[in-house]
């Protein structure tokens, strides 16, 4: 049942302040703890030495953020597989590694070869990250967290995505915890964001208008740059998967600092290049990015938090988020991202709910 709403996808895009909620909600209760991940999981995150992340798509995003969380809270080395790629791939595992699972579905081909690859490359612990709680992927894992999205019926993953990254972050602050490589008061700061994210994503909800003005305006490109730099860099990429696979709009997301050694050689006029900013210490690198891009004739879409305004200058158009989102922006940056895939699609008068050629779950190699 749609109810109000167009297509899943946009209903699925509204559900994410209570999806969130509901994934976050024995975190919220019990603050971080690797108690979240089950009873073993303070024995083996004691034990870790390393971490590696598999996953396909959207779910790759995901990993690639859940690498700056948990490198920054925790010090532990943390690599990030395309599953298809890792399970191709020959090279041991450290002892003591932990694999990070991530699937939506749970039955994802690859990523399934991946971690019995995996399996067989050292000895290794296999946390899966998902959103069916009887899946393949969840029986054959050492530890399970579940995400609480709900059924996901639109192909591109929305609210699936955005709970994996605050399961992920949970899982960043749970595995600082157990290790104590924080001190109590930086956790404590971290714990203190998550009770505001269904707020954040509620009071980005009036935002969409102004993006279904950007999207009339984009649905006649044919092709789109999105940066980003630090968290923000994955959440770029995956604006860019969006775009490409509901609107069949030629994407590529790019880390800010990559400009320059590539991508900046196709900046024109027709470049329509969306960029999300957060006023951290890197603003500073990202603003000489943007003026390389204004430079050569670029259009720039800059979705930025409060304080960016020194790039307004550089901008074709500009939307700022109502808050700061702090450690959480790569979460919080998502949802106009969506909006905008899903606007332009609606323009495009694509199936956004079943994009060609693609399937929910993709249980085939
Ligand atoms: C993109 C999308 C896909 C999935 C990918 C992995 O919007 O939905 O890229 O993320 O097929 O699927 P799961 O997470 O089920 O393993």
């Amino acid at each position: 049942d749609l109810g109000p709403y167009r297509h899943y996808m946009q209903k699925e895009i509204f559900a994410q302040p209570v999806a969130l909620a509901d994934t976050l909600a024995a975190a919220l209760k019990h603050g971080f703890s690797p108690a979240l991940f089950g009873s073993d999981a303070h024995d083996i995150f004691s034990k870790t030495t390393a971490i590696r992340i598999v996953a396909c798509g959207s779910s790759y995003h995901a990993g690639l953020v859940a690498r700056y969380w948990i490198e920054e809270y925790t010090g532990l080395p943390v690599s990030v597989d395309i599953a298809s790629e890792y399970r191709y791939r020959s090279g041991k595992e450290q002892d003591g590694t932990l694999i990070v699972a991530i699937s939506q579905s749970g039955e994802t081909a690859d990523l399934l070869a991946a971690l019995r690859s995996a399996k067989e490359r050292g000895q290794v612990h296999i946390l899966a990250l998902c959103n069916v709680a009887h899946s393949t992927l969840t029986r054959e894992a050492d530890l399970v967290a579940l995400t609480h999205a709900g059924i996901e019926i639109g192909v591109a993953s929305t609210k699936a995505f955005t709970t994996q990254l605050a399961a992920l972050f949970t899982l960043a602050g749970s595995l600082a915890h157990c290790r104590q490589t924080l001190d109590p008061a930086a956790l404590a700061e971290l714990a203190n964001c998550l009770p505001r994210l269904p707020a954040m994503f509620t009071d980005i909800f009036p935002l969409e208008t102004a993006l279904e003005e950007w999207a009339h305006e984009l649905s006649h490109y044919n092709h789109a740059l999105f940066l980003g730099r630090h968290t923000l860099f994955p959440i770029a990429l995956e604006g860019a998967l969006k775009l490409k696979e509901i609107a069949y709009i030629h994407a590529e997301g790019y880390a800010a600092g990559e400009l320059k050694h590539g991508p900046l050689a196709l900046v024109d006029e027709e470049m329509p290049v969306i960029v999300c900013a957060a006023n951290d210490a890197l603003f500073d690198k990202l603003l000489s990015n943007l003026r390389e891009v204004q430079a050569r004739g670029g259009k720039i879409f800059l979705i930025a938090e409060p304080g960016c305004e020194a790039a307004f200058d550089y901008c074709h158009r500009t939307i700022t988020l109502p808050s700061k989102t702090g450690p959480l922006a790569p979460i919080v940056f998502t949802l106009p991202l969506q909006f905008l895939a899903y606007h332009t699609a609606c323009r495009k008068g694509t199936d956004v709910d079943k994009p060609r050629n693609l399937a929910k779950s993709v249980t085939v190699e």
